[in-house]
């Protein structure tokens, strides 16, 4: 199979239209069989569920070429298991998993071409996402959704790819307790728009968000979760009912004690002690892991001691073990890594 003509090494994270999409409809209280498309556009009546009362859910992941050139996506049974828990949040039929992997391999193979080689530093994104379609006027779920994934090839999710970040602690809260803070929902990025465009105007890369209840807690940015480390290499990453529960974060933690023989913690992590820490990251399927170099809370800036030339050493061993598990050049823990082809 031949690549695409594309500057592989010079993307960022944006949208590039690839050949297939996957598309499954559900109708009368069931799914129906789906198949591959190339048409990108939805046409869908005004009154759809999804545009009045934005019921729509969505997804993560990506695909990689190995060392040895096959394609593989990491951990997609656990974007399944999220997409489920989003769904049934939000009143709406979950895709089941088995299908939903099946889904993504279908799809990865028929865009085989935009995956990007090894070593280009560039991935295949991939966006499982559904949403309420039958008119909805009166505030209650549809009764008809779609279910669809798309690709697109992507590089580096911030710019300046593993240059350290400055980021700020936000006015604005991201989540409410009891809220939706813990599901892919697309209401959690819509209310997050306001936020990030004010951050990016007072110059700062991403928002910290702190607990909505008490204020004291960091929480995670709009994109990604934290992780910290301690002066005596403890990683650390906050506990909370009202984060989306990261699979990078999960992973890299299962890294730090399995792989690098670290202490991991998580649990409650107040803001009072992020100008201990020696590093700081923003990890997710975008932001891989993105260091911190400083995070500024009103005009009083906490700078880590890993600086803003480069990654801690803690940070750059985590995203080494991840990326080369990820790469297919470390042995990955059962059943980690699913080879598409
Ligand atoms: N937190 C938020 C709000 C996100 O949007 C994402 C991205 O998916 C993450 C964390 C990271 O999650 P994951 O590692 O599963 O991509
Ligand atoms: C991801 O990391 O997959 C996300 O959905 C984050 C988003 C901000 C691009």
């Amino acid at each position: 199979m031949e690549k695409k003509n594309i500057d592989w090494e010079n993307l960022g994270f944006a949208y590039l239209q690839t050949e297939k999409r996957y598309v499954s409809n559900f109708k009368d209280g069931k799914w129906d069989d789906g198949c591959l498309t190339e048409d990108a556009n939805i046409v869908m009546n005004e009154c759809a569920g999804v545009l009045q009362y934005a019921q729509t859910v969505f997804e993560g992941m990506k695909a990689y070429t190995t060392e040895d050139g096959h394609i593989v996506v990491f951990r997609p049974n656990l974007n399944a298991e999220r997409m489920t828990d989003s769904a049934k949040r939000l009143e709406m039929p979950p895709f089941p998993a088995e299908r939903f992997l099946d889904a993504v391999e279908q799809v990865v193979k028929a865009n085989a071409a935009y995956v990007p080689p090894f070593g280009s530093g560039a991935t295949l994104y991939i966006r499982p996402y559904m949403f309420g379609i039958n008119p909805v006027i009166g505030v209650k779920p549809a009764d008809e959704y779609q279910f669809r994934i798309f690709t697109t090839p992507v590089g580096p999710y911030f710019k300046g790819g593993v240059k350290p970040l400055t980021i700020c602690v936000s006015d604005f809260d991201r989540a409410a307790p009891r809220g939706t803070g813990h599901i892919k929902a697309g209401l959690n990025y819509a209310m997050s728009l306001h936020a990030i465009v004010t951050a990016h105007a007072n110059g700062f890369d991403e928002n910290m968000y702190l607990d909505s209840a008490t204020r004291t807690k960091v929480e995670e940015t709009g994109g990604a979760n934290f992780l910290f480390v301690t002066k005596d290499n403890k990683v650390v990453t906050p506990h909370s009912s009202t984060i989306l529960p990261s699979v990078t974060r999960r992973s890299l933690m299962y890294v730090a004690e399995h792989y690098l023989g670290l202490e991991v913690e998580e649990r409650d992590v107040y803001f009072d002690e992020v100008k201990d820490f020696a590093e700081c990251g923003l990890c997710g399927t975008a932001a891989v892991i993105s260091p911190v170099g400083k995070v500024v809370d009103h005009g009083r800036e906490i700078c880590f001691p890993s600086g803003m030339e480069k990654m801690g050493p803690i940070t750059q061993k985590l995203y080494d073990t991840l990326t080369g598990i990820q790469m297919g050049h470390i042995e990955a823990p059962e059943g980690w890594i699913k080879v598409i082809e």
